[in-house]
């Protein structure tokens, strides 16, 4: 593929209702600012609780989707034609309940469905608190996301300071995590080699 034809990425962005959704326009932002890309948003309802449509659509400057049945420009079929623009779909924030029904093929919301009608790995970035995580259901359940060809992101102690090998509630990996997971993740065949 030529130079002039390689087009900007196109990532499907989930977020979910964590409380790690309050500061993810952050990583939008820095995504956007070191990828020649765009972001298509899906939000479940519960994440509006945590972050506003509006603000995440001002941030990424594009429509933002939470409604299955919503038709938007050629966005007609909302699950089957935001995966099929998608390069990378990513879920972050990704809640215990939507991790559930990744694993479980359940589509009763927009993001849900999204999960299964994307052909390709997924990149989940879980966020809970601790006891949650601990959860020996999520855990499966994480488990069996990954034995699927999905990629699993999560903070690690260094990266979440406590410094004593325990993370603190909801952590969040670092922004550069997200940021390398997608690049390794982009749909090389639309774009050639990096
Ligand atoms: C204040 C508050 C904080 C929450 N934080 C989390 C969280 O960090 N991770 C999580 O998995 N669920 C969290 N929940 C529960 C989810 O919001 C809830 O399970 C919801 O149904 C998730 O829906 P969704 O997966 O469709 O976004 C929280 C709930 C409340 C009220």
């Amino acid at each position: 593929m030529k130079n002039e034809e390689v087009k900007k990425v196109t990532i499907l962005w989930g977020i979910t209702g964590s409380l790690g959704s309050i500061n993810i326009t952050d990583y939008m932002s820095y995504v956007m600012s070191n990828l020649d890309c765009q972001i298509m948003t899906i939000m479940t309802d519960a994440s509006r609780n945590f972050i506003s449509p509006y603000s995440v659509g001002l941030k990424t400057k594009n429509p933002v989707f939470s409604d299955m049945f919503s038709q938007e420009g050629n966005i007609r079929i909302p699950h089957v034609d935001l995966t099929g623009l998608a390069d990378v779909f990513i879920v972050a924030p990704a809640s215990a309940n939507s991790l559930a029904k990744a694993v479980s093929g359940i589509g009763d919301d927009l993001l849900s469905t999204s999960f299964i009608a994307y052909e390709k790995p997924i990149i989940f970035v879980p966020n809970m608190n601790e006891k949650m995580r601990r959860n020996r259901i999520v855990q499966s359940n994480i488990d069996k996301l990954r034995s699927f060809g999905n990629i699993i992101v999560e903070a690690n102690s260094e990266e979440t300071g406590t410094g004593n090998g325990t993370k603190k509630n909801g952590s969040m990996p670092e922004p550069e995590k997200i940021l390398s997971a997608i690049r390794n993740n982009i749909n090389l065949s639309r774009f050639g080699s990096p």
